[in-house]
């Protein structure tokens, strides 16, 4: 592995933001940083703090799924305490920074799958994790979880290889995770202090989802339901169009995008 270290100084110095990454909280191995990252917040962590680490052993995907966070790859929590009406957009703003990062760092193109899977070439190569805690009408704080897999070989993980990519398997080459990551807060942190105007963020991140017009099955809690996924919603939910014509509008799910019978 080429010389690739993570430092919070290394993150920080002269960082290009206000407050998302100003404060850094790194550890080389931790269960998740989404455990981290909410035991701050609720001790008050300041606004735009990042919990960092080089790999996590309890990795947490969506829909209660582990999430492979080997050395090598990239995992960051942002903690954020935004307003009630900015939360559907958090997922769509991660989700952009994410693709402009990779496009700036590497000259990779990234796609969108809905809700907020970056893929390359119909592989993932980053997943994304919202959390918060509302109390009534308000939020508590709001946790941005980003893994990336960057600097290690899908080879080595045969249980993910159908179905993942990393960005050091597409270029042949590791890259700096420093680099990505510092792009990855500025991004962020712009995206979000444009967030009184959600619609170009709606807007980007509906243009760029691959998922949009294809037949599509979608598992959703238990249930299983195909259809053509027609639009997304402001609120980031996915309108399916059932062959019979009904639609269901679907929150939460998986999205498989292969064609089927
Ligand atoms: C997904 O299921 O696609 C979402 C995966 C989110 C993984 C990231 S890695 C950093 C943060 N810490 C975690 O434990 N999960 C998120």
């Amino acid at each position: 592995m080429t010389e690739d270290t993570l430092s919070p100084v290394l993150i920080t110095n002269n960082l290009a933001t206000r407050f998302i990454g100003q404060k850094v909280i790194y550890h080389p191995r931790l269960t998740s940083t989404m455990a981290l990252a909410r035991q701050a917040a609720r001790q008050g962590a300041a606004e735009g703090t990042v919990v960092v680490a080089d790999e996590q052993t309890a990795g947490k995907g969506r829909l209660k799924r582990l999430w492979l966070s080997p050395r090598g790859s990239l995992a960051l929590s942002i903690i954020l305490y935004p307003d009630m009406s900015y939360l559907p957009y958090l997922m769509m703003l991660a989700s952009l920074a994410v693709v402009h990062s990779i496009k700036a760092i590497t000259g990779l193109k990234a796609q969108l799958k809905w809700p907020n899977d970056v893929l390359i070439d119909d592989k993932k190569v980053c997943g994304i994790l919202i959390e918060s805690d509302l109390r009534g009408n308000t939020v508590a704080y709001a946790i941005i979880g980003i893994g990336i897999n960057t600097n290690f070989r899908l080879t080595d993980f045969p249980e993910i290889l159908p179905h993942a990519t990393s960005l050091a398997d597409k270029l042949g080459k590791e890259i700096s995770r420093v680099a990505v990551i510092r792009h990855l807060l500025v991004e962020t942190e712009r995206l979000y202090l444009a967030l009184p105007d959600g619609d170009p963020i709606y807007r980007e991140w509906r243009d760029r989802l691959v998922t949009l017009g294809r037949k599509v099955q979608v598992k959703s809690g238990e249930t299983f339901l195909k259809g053509i996924a027609e639009s997304v919603a402001r609120d980031g939910s996915l309108l399916l169009r059932h062959s019979n014509g009904s639609s269901t509008k679907i929150v939460a799910g998986d999205v498989t995008l292969r064609d089927y019978k």
